[in-house]
Parts: structure tokens; sequence; C-alpha cells
């Protein structure tokens, strides 16, 4: 139970990458402000974390089973917190899907937005009661760089993402005058296994009513360029957990956090022209016709954007 003082916040999808990490860097708080409420909706995964966690499970951490698709295990898990007080609620869960679309079942996509966005919309829509009573909370979702600005086959998640980032833009601002913060966590890739977990077997795959140019697209131009962006930009997801702690711990949590500020032109290039055209027509010619200067883009943007070139430029002397 939590010792007077501490911040009860509860976290989806524990059982690994992101959510495992946000949960032990709280559970780990050296002040011990946090009491962490992990859940999962397999507790037969909580090895890693556990082993994560140490000595804190049990003091500032216990487990729940959770499954965000699921009223019942929702309504059972947050009643069986004290009092339903939920300081901090983090929606981490999440499920990708990367594929031409024409192979997708409608089944498939139903099963993306039954997680990403009906299971977010179910965990808000759990806590705001007493959050509103108390006038006091923080919702945070995991959202993703790419609920901001599409991705070449990832039209199913992406749309997700997108609905997500909608529902709480709207929410924050009636939230704020119960005094509840929102804020997004906007990561790029993450190394995770949502990566392995979306791209395993997919060169074996069968990809039924999708056509042979459509298919060498996706397998010999996107997927080998998605691992490119994956090696060049992709973070660790104890420094997603360090950006969530930051956001949790400001006076004013920030809405919107690009966890990853070689994104930042990405989204300012769709901003920057209302056309949309800017940015489509971009990202069809960076992949489709320079393929082979993509790698060289990616690392000169790394560069670009660097501390030590930002330092220098903001910092002459
Ligand atoms: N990795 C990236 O590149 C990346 C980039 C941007 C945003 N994100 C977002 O970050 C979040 C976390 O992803 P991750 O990278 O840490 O991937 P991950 O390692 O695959 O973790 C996803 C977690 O969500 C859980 N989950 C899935 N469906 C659930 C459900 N119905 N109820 C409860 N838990 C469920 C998974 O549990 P099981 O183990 O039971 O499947 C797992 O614990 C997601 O929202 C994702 O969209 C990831």
């Amino acid at each position: 139970m939590a010792a007077p003082g501490q911040k009860v916040v509860l976290i989806t999808g524990c059982s690994s990458g992101i959510g495992l990490w946000i949960a032990t860097l709280l559970a780990k708080d050296e002040q011990q402000r946090y009491y962490v409420i992990a859940t999962m909706r397999n507790l037969q995964k909580k090895e890693r974390l556990l082993e994560a966690v140490g000595e804190a499970y049990g003091k500032t951490l216990s487990l729940f089973t959770l499954d965000v698709c699921s009223d019942e295990s929702v309504s059972e898990c947050i009643s069986s917190i004290k009092d339903r007080h939920i300081d901090i609620l983090i929606n981490n869960a999440g499920v990708g899907l990367v594929s031409p679309v024409e192979c997708v079942s409608m089944e498939e996509v139903r099963s993306v937005f039954e997680t990403n966005v009906f299971g977010v919309i179910r965990m808000i829509k759990a806590v705001i009661p007493d959050m509103k009573k108390r006038r006091a909370g923080h919702i945070i979702v995991i959202s993703s760089t790419m609920g901001l600005q599409g991705v070449v086959f990832n039209d199913v998640y992406a749309a997700s993402k997108f609905a997500v980032e909608g529902f709480c833009e709207s929410l924050a601002v009636q939230l704020l005058k119960f005094n509840i913060n929102v804020s997004m966590i906007e990561p790029g890739p993450v190394h995770t296994e949502f990566e392995l977990k979306m791209t395993e077997g997919i060169y074996q795959k069968d990809y039924p009513g999708c056509d042979a140019e459509t298919l060498h697209y996706f397998k010999n131009v996107y997927l080998p360029a998605s691992v490119d962006v994956f090696q060049t930009l992709g973070q660790s997801p104890q420094q997603i957990a360090m950006s969530t702690k930051q956001v949790m711990e400001t006076r004013r949590p920030r809405f919107r956090t690009l966890t990853n500020p070689l994104y930042t032109p990405l989204v300012a290039l769709k901003m920057a022209d209302e056309s949309g055209d800017l940015s489509v027509r971009s990202l069809h010619h960076l992949l489709f016709n320079l393929g082979g200067v993509m790698k060289l883009s990616m690392n000169t943007l790394k560069c670009l954007t660097c501390v030590c070139v930002r330092s220098r430029t903001v910092q002459p002397d």
C-alpha cells in the first residue's frame, strides 16, 4: 500500500519494453516518491519486471493483472486499489501492425484499435471520476511520432495513434478545469520487442490480395529502410522512461513530448505546408527515389541536431 505522501502511479503493459522500464525507474526512485501499480495482461510474464525492480517489489511496486481490452479486467483492477485512488495513469500498452493494408483483415484492424484506442479510452474513463473529485491527477499516454506523421505501410497503427492524439487533445482542455493534466509522450523508434513482434516472420508470410509490385516495395524497399531507421535513430526504452519521469516531475507538465529531437524536422515539414503535399511528396521521394542516400541523410540529421552542435550555436563562446 502507498505510504502517506507517495504518488500512486498505475502503468499498463509492464511485461516488457517501455512500460517495464518506466515501472522500474519509478519504483527505484531514491526518495521513494512513487507507489507503482505495475499491470500486465498475463502475470506469467512478470519475471523480467521482478528481476529489474529487485527489492522494490512489495515495497514501492505491486503487480496486478489488467487487460486494457476488457471492461471487466479494468474495473476489477481499479476497484482493488484503495479508494480507487490513482494520482498518475500511464497508458503504455500498445500493439503495432506493419503491412500493405489490402492484406490486413478487418479483424486485425479492430484488434489494433481495441488496444491502442479503445484501451486508452477505457482506462481514462475509469480513472477520471475519482481524479475529478479530488481535483488532481495526471494522465500520460505513450503515443508515437506516428500519431503526428503517418509512415508508409504503418497505415493502421498510425491511424490508431492519430485517434488517441485527437482524443487526448480534446479531453485535455476540459480536464484542466479540474486540475488534471494530460501529456502525450511521442517516441520515434525504440528498441523493444515491439519491433520484433511486428516484423517476425514477415519475409515468410503470405500476403493474400497484394499485388507483386506492392509486395516488392514493402519487402525490398520499406523493410530495409525501416531497419536502417531503427538502427540509426532508435532510442532505448530507458530513455523513454526518463523522458516520461521528467514530464511527471515538472510543475506544469507539458502536453507533448517528442522524445527524439531528430523527429522534430519531420513534424515541422508537415506543419510548414498547409496543402500537405510537401511532407507526402518528400517522404515518397526519400523512400522510393533516394533510398541510397536516405541513410546518409539520417546521419547528417543526427549530426545537425546533436547536443554538441546545438550548444555551439547557442553559446558561441
Ligand atoms: N517500440 C517502438 O518503436 C515504439 C515507438 C513509439 C511508440 N511506441 C509505443 O510504446 C508503447 C509500448 O510499446 P513497447 O515498445 O514497449 O512494446 P512492447 O515491448 O511490445 O510492450 C507492449 C506492452 O503492451 C502490452 N499489451 C499489449 N496488449 C495489451 C492489452 N490488451 N492489455 C494490456 N497490455 C497489453 C504487452 O503485453 P504482452 O507482453 O502481454 O503482449 C506489452 O507489455 C506502445 O503503446 C507503443 O505503441 C513504441
